[in-house]
């Protein structure tokens, strides 16, 4: 029943901010709490996280935020060309083995349909707490002219567009002493 109220419809003359892989909705939910004046629209795969979000946002009497569940690419295809003012990719899953790293959410192929559906000015936030991963994010975004780097220390959270709260992944990071990146790449 929650599903169906927040199921995806995307007609709105509101800014669109999109988070994709939200797991369990904390970021979302709150997200959308606190900026009423914007559509936050999700996607995620984990059934039981959309369930949990999507009866936290009835909870919370939530009206402007939309879940798809499903593969983030099918949603971005509903898109159109500059449609979302800013994306949100939280700790996405790393696959750290070499035979799975095609499997990046922050793939160039994807990097580039991100830079379809987002705004000129808009701004991609990306949290990461493998190394490694942070490394091949930034270099693959430097090689863009399209994307300006706005974060000056990664390692440092820019509360203008991180919110001041830990997601589940984060949390987990920092318990076990990882200092996460945050990344912010504005569409010039
Ligand atoms: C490591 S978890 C992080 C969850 C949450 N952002 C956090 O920080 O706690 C990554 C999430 O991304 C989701 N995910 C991975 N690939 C996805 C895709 N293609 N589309 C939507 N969600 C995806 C997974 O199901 C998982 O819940």
């Amino acid at each position: 029943m929650h599903k169906e109220k927040y199921d995806f419809s995307l007609k709105t003359k509101k800014k669109v901010w999109l988070e994709v892989g939200f797991g369990n909705g904390l970021h979302l939910v709150e997200l959308a709490k606190r900026n009423s004046d914007k559509l936050i629209v999700g996607s995620e795969v984990y059934e039981n996280g959309v369930a949990t979000t999507c009866f936290s946002l009835f909870q919370n009497k939530i009206e402007n935020a939309r879940v798809f569940h499903g593969d983030a690419r099918i949603l971005l295809q509903s898109f159109e060309f500059e449609a979302v003012d800013r994306l949100y990719i939280l700790f996405p899953d790393p696959w750290t083995k070499k035979r799975h790293k095609s499997r990046r959410l922050l793939s160039l192929a994807n990097i580039e349909i991100f830079s379809k559906i987002l705004k000129s000015k808009g701004a991609i936030c990306i949290a990461t707490d493998v190394e490694e991963y942070y490394l091949e994010i930034e270099n693959a975004f430097s090689n863009l002219y399209q994307f300006e780097r706005l974060h000056v220390s990664p390692k440092e959270k820019n509360l203008s567009f991180f919110l001041d709260i830990k997601t589940k992944y984060e949390r987990k990071a920092i318990n076990i002493g990882l200092l996460p990146s945050y990344l912010v790449y504005k569409k010039v």
